[in-house]
């Protein structure tokens, strides 16, 4: 039997008071709470990271003003066996903030096992149309394919999200019930990393 608890990070959000993609976000983590995992967030509100720069080879080379955001990323990917990203769309796509949040995985290239190998992540975005935020979920499942994780199935694209939010708060109770579903597989897929983290710590 595991004695091993299960380390979720979220990392996303938008930019913008009443982010509906951080409040689905903060939701998901909630639930993860509640089947045991422990949680970090890094809400891109608060963890203001500069443009990524591959020419600056340390978080120190960004200035001391903006070293503790990147750092405190860096911490969180590396404690984490798994993650709940969550971006808004903007045109069509993911957010650039989030774009520029996962580039600075590229600091973990020479971890062992590199990057975010042996990890999952489970995918939330949201959408004011129909269709950008299932193309998230695609470029998201893709930038996590070439940072060497796993992806759950089940991913939860808000689309139409100004339905499904009301006062900041989600009312749409098929999209929590979602939610509620790809954490339930996260937290599942992220105990094997877990236990693989307690073997060889
Ligand atoms: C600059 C910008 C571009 C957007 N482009 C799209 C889009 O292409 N498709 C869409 O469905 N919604 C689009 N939206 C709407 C947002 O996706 C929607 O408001 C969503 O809730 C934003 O995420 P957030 O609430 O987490 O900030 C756009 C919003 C902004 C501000």
């Amino acid at each position: 039997m595991s004695t091993a608890t299960v380390r979720i990070l979220g990392l996303g959000g938008g930019l913008r008071v009443g982010s509906r993609s951080l409040t689905a976000l903060k939701e998901a983590l909630a639930f993860a709470e509640d089947q045991g995992a422990e949680t970090r967030l890094i809400d891109l509100n608060e963890v203001e990271l500069p443009l990524y720069r591959p020419d600056n080879a340390t978080p120190a080379a960004y200035g001391a003003a903006a070293a503790p955001a990147i750092e405190e990323l860096l911490d969180g990917l590396r404690w984490a066996d798994s993650y709940l990203w969550a971006s808004p769309s903007y045109h069509g796509s993911l957010s650039g903030a989030v774009k520029n949040a996962l580039d600075y995985v590229q600091f973990l290239v020479r971890d062992t096992p590199s990057f975010l190998y042996g990890k999952t992540v489970g995918i939330i975005s949201a959408g004011a149309g129909a269709i950008a935020a299932v193309n998230v979920v695609t470029q998201l499942t893709q930038v996590a394919h070439g940072l060497r994780a796993q992806v759950v199935p089940l991913a939860v694209p808000i689309v139409s999200a100004g339905k499904a939010f009301e006062d900041g708060q989600l009312t749409d109770t098929q999209v929590r019930e979602r939610l509620n579903m790809l954490t339930t597989e996260l937290v599942a897929l992220a105990r094997v990393q877990a236990e693989r983290r307690l073997v060889t710590a």
